[in-house]
């Protein structure tokens, strides 16, 4: 059965077909760096208008890409939270108004439980299997939380949240760190481009301990350290350099951006990466030797992360890791689609009444 994904809580408009829960038929992704790049971060109503420009041709998109019309389609699915409430509605407006007119059972998903099933999706692709219970280390701009799968049945997974950020998401604090060194949105594939340029080991940052929970992780406390070494080492100028270049050219090569970054900048880049990726990885780890877990699935745009993907090649890992392709590991709709699946086949339908929540909990 093909299921139309639709995703549109952030700052991607996406749409995608996928059969049975396991064949990818179509992917289309309109993302909007263009828009926020300069702003160094999203801006909200713009994200919602531009969602509104490109929904209808996206979908349109992604079924034609799929060979199908929509009577070759099962459901709708479409991400219900959690996100950008604007964001959120014009996707869900327009998966109703598609369910309504194409007869089509609708079916809302959960933003997280979808970059789960990426892993899943892409693993049953290949004729494969994710072994459960397993460890899901959902990494991203908006989150950074860590959950015990279980999957008992076709129909059924179960999610346990054991840890999350209590401020800044991981993705959040490569944002950041790069929008205060002068770096565009969205920081982290700048950082994971420059940062094999400069030595992790040149800064030290320490991390906060975490009381109560130690699974939980905090972000800002080392946001807040780089952005005190930037003011010790009087970067004004450099800094200025990169946000003329950012300004005046759209994509900017390596090249580029090394010219106008000095070594000491490259290290701090490094350190700070080294640090984010060392604190994922230690806690990912710990949390999995605390709970009975056969795999461990780590995905969300900062899995798109190199050094984080080697990091989890550690021969320390006694069970398997699973991590989506670069392409289904940032927003898409394939994730969307094939977390219905087990929704569809259970006949766990939303009527008109869903509503999107920008705070909802798996
Ligand atoms: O999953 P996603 O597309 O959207 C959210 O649900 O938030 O993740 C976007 C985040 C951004 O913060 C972006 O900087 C980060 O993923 N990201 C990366 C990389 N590629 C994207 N972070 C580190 N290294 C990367 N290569
Ligand atoms: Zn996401």
């Amino acid at each position: 059965m093909n299921l139309l994904g639709i995703e549109t809580s952030c700052d991607e408009t996406a749409a995608a077909v996928v059969a049975g829960g396991e064949r990818l038929l179509s992917s289309v992704v309109a993302s909007q760096f263009d828009t926020h790049g300069r702003y160094g971060g999203i801006v909200p109503e713009l994200a919602a208008r531009e969602h509104l420009r490109s929904i209808v041709p996206v979908v349109r998109e992604a079924v034609e890409l799929a060979g199908l019309g929509y009577r070759d389609l099962g459901a709708v699915a479409v991400t219900c939270g959690p996100g950008l409430v604007g964001s959120l509605l014009v996707g869900m407006s327009y998966g109703k108004a598609l369910s309504v007119s194409w007869g089509l059972p609708l079916i809302g998903v959960h933003h997280l439980e979808g970059h789960i099933h990426a892993v899943i999706l892409e693993e049953r692709q290949k004729g494969q299997t994710v072994e459960f219970p397993a460890l899901a280390l959902v990494v991203s701009g908006g989150h950074t939380s860590m959950f015990h799968v279980e999957h008992s049945s076709p129909t059924d997974y179960n999610y346990n949240l054991l840890g999350r950020t209590r401020d800044d998401a991981a993705g959040e604090a490569f944002d950041k760190v790069a929008k205060l060194l002068g770096f565009p949105y969205p920081g982290g594939p700048v950082v994971d481009r420059l940062a094999p340029y400069g030595n992790p080991n040149a800064v030290r940052f320490s991390m906060a301990r975490m009381k109560g929970n130690d699974l939980d992780f905090s972000f800002s406390g080392l946001k807040t350290a780089v952005l005190r070494h930037v003011q010790a080492a009087a970067m004004d100028a450099e800094i200025a350099r990169r946000r003329e270049l950012t300004r005046s050219v759209p994509r900017p090569t390596v090249e580029q951006w090394l010219e106008r970054t000095p070594q000491p900048t490259l290290d701090l880049l490094a350190s700070f990466q080294e640090t984010v990726v060392e604190e994922l990885f230690r806690r990912a780890l710990r949390a999995a030797g605390q709970h009975d877990v056969r795999s461990l699935i780590v995905s969300g745009g900062v899995a798109c992360n190199s050094r984080l993907r080697d990091r989890f090649q550690a021969r320390e890992i006694p069970y398997p890791v699973y991590f989506p392709s670069v392409r289904l590991s940032t927003d898409n709709a394939a994730m969307i689609a094939a977390a219905a699946y087990p929704k569809f086949l259970a006949g766990r339908f939303s009527d008109l009444s869903l509503t999107a929540d920008a705070a909802l909990p798996l």
